[in-house]
């Protein structure tokens, strides 16, 4: 349990650039007004240039289009009432991610990686190659086929058949950077498989064994049953039968937003369903913030998330004593040492302010009771939408107040790191143009900050008004 502390700082480092690349290149160019608009147009960016890559021979499908593949006739002399329905539905939505809900006779090979449905009938044979991610096109993701066969006689024989649904999904990728792990997995695999209240079997491919202990205990409220890891089936004759697999999981605007109407199974589910299933879960006891109208006198509790590399706060006893000054409680954590996602989430659900510079850590808002407030510090260098995209709108979408303070160029160390006249303080836009590896460099990687408190002090008094009103 403890192994996905280090591989979470690591990793996290190298693939925070990752997520930040595609939203970027974007940004550099266009001044745009929401987050909103940035993430349409992320997706847009990412289309245009092809990342969203097909084989040959396969069509393109647009963001948006659903298809739908012809619904089975359902006279089958010895076909069970779920063959009877057999379709296919495509489904990028978003952009992000692409997944196939396929219903009916559905078999799966997991040596081939690949997932049949059986027509009761003649049918037309159609084929789809899905990224089981939810991010598409990384590199090291297994394809999975489906494959819409035109009659019976091909399929591959059940050798076990199940009488409940499967989500197929694939873990790789960016995992091991908990904002990923939860705006890349969690979330969509809630939006996935909430719905069936247990009653569904996970496949899982790129199996990384310490994912599922990490997240044990949220993945055994999604699912009653053991996940079946994909990697190690070394038979290559069986096949698994289900009566609907959902290939693929679903991220609706990237990270942590949930779409309430793009929610299978009519569920509108949202990300103010998504914590309060943390809370479930995690039987964590909080859900609303300190009262300081029931309780007056008492004094909300801050937790100042401390980050160990890039990105610290140079002088945080400082910024505990403002905090302190402004009325709080307030105390520095470090939250990825050593401890359980469970312990985490417990110590994160007893605080009514989340404070952090931008970074996985901030991900922690996901435990807080809603009405809480979060507070990201945006680092020098207009990193301010892509910190909106992140954090700000999902924030809002959590139902916790959300206070955004973006650091200053003398309260940054790259001023005395670079001086003045360097173009990453004098012209943050010409660093945003030369790319995203620069633009990581110097505002992800090389910075430290140091909050002048006096400047700051507004922000902690507007959290604690929020506080009060409560
Ligand atoms: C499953 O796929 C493997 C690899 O393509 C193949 O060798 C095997 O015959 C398949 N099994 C069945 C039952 O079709």
């Amino acid at each position: 349990m403890k192994s996905w502390a280090p591989i979470n700082l690591n990793v996290g480092l190298v693939v925070g650039v990752l997520f930040v690349l595609l939203t970027y290149l974007v940004l550099s160019q266009q001044a745009a007004s929401s987050g909103l608009n940035v993430a349409a147009t992320v997706a847009q960016w990412i289309m245009d240039k092809h990342l969203t890559t097909n084989g040959p021979g396969e069509t393109f499908v647009a963001s948006d289009v659903q298809q739908t593949a012809e619904k089975q006739a359902a006279q089958d002399s010895g076909g069970s009432a779920a063959a009877e329905k057999g379709k296919v539905v495509y489904n990028t939505k978003g952009s992000y991610s692409e997944t196939c809900e396929v219903d009916g006779d559905v078999r799966i090979n997991s040596t081939a990686l690949s997932v049949t449905l059986v027509p009761a009938s003649w049918s037309e044979r159609r084929e789809w190659r899905i990224w089981p991610y939810s991010r598409k096109n990384l590199p090291d993701i297994k394809m999975v086929t489906v494959t819409q066969l035109e009659d019976k006689a091909a399929a591959p024989p059940c050798t076990e058949t199940y009488n409940i649904p499967a989500v197929l999904f694939a873990l790789g990728g960016l995992t091991g950077n908990f904002w990923h792990d939860f705006g890349d997995v969690l979330v969509p695999l809630f939006i996935a498989s909430r719905h069936y209240d247990g009653e569904v079997q996970f496949l899982i491919s790129n199996m990384k064994p310490w994912w599922p202990a990490a997240y044990r205990t949220i993945l055994q409220r999604l699912s009653k049953y053991d996940a079946v890891n994909l990697d190690v089936d070394d038979d290559a004759q069986h096949v698994r039968c289900f009566p609907h697999v959902t290939v693929g999981i679903h991220m609706h605007n990237g990270g942590l937003s949930i779409v309430p109407e793009w929610a299978p199974g009519g569920g509108r589910l949202s990300m103010a369903d998504f914590t309060r299933f943390m809370r479930e879960v995690y039987a964590l006891p909080r859900d609303a913030p300190a009262s300081l109208v029931r309780e007056p006198g008492k004094r909300p509790r801050l937790l100042l998330v401390h980050r160990g590399h890039s990105r610290r706060f140079m002088n945080e006893q400082e910024i505990l004593r403002a905090a302190e000054a402004a009325g709080f409680e307030a105390v520095a954590v470090d939250l990825r040492r050593d401890v359980t996602v469970d312990a985490q989430a417990r110590v994160v659900n007893s605080f009514d302010v989340l404070l952090g510079v931008h970074g996985a850590g901030l991900t922690n808002a996901v435990f807080l009771p809603p009405g809480a407030v979060l507070v990201q510090v945006v680092p020098y260098g207009k990193m301010d939408t892509i910190a909106t995209l992140e954090f700000g709108l999902p924030a809002k979408e959590m139902g916790l107040k959300y206070l955004d303070y973006v650091v200053s160029a003398e309260e940054s160390t790259l001023l005395e790191m670079l001086g003045p006249e360097h173009p990453a303080i004098k012209d943050p836009d010409s660093i945003h143009r030369s790319g995203w590896d620069k633009m990581t460099e110097f505002y992800l990687n090389k910075q430290d900050v140091r909050i002048d408190v006096a400047r700051f002090a507004p922000v902690l008094a507007q959290a604690f008004d929020h506080l009060h009103q409560q």
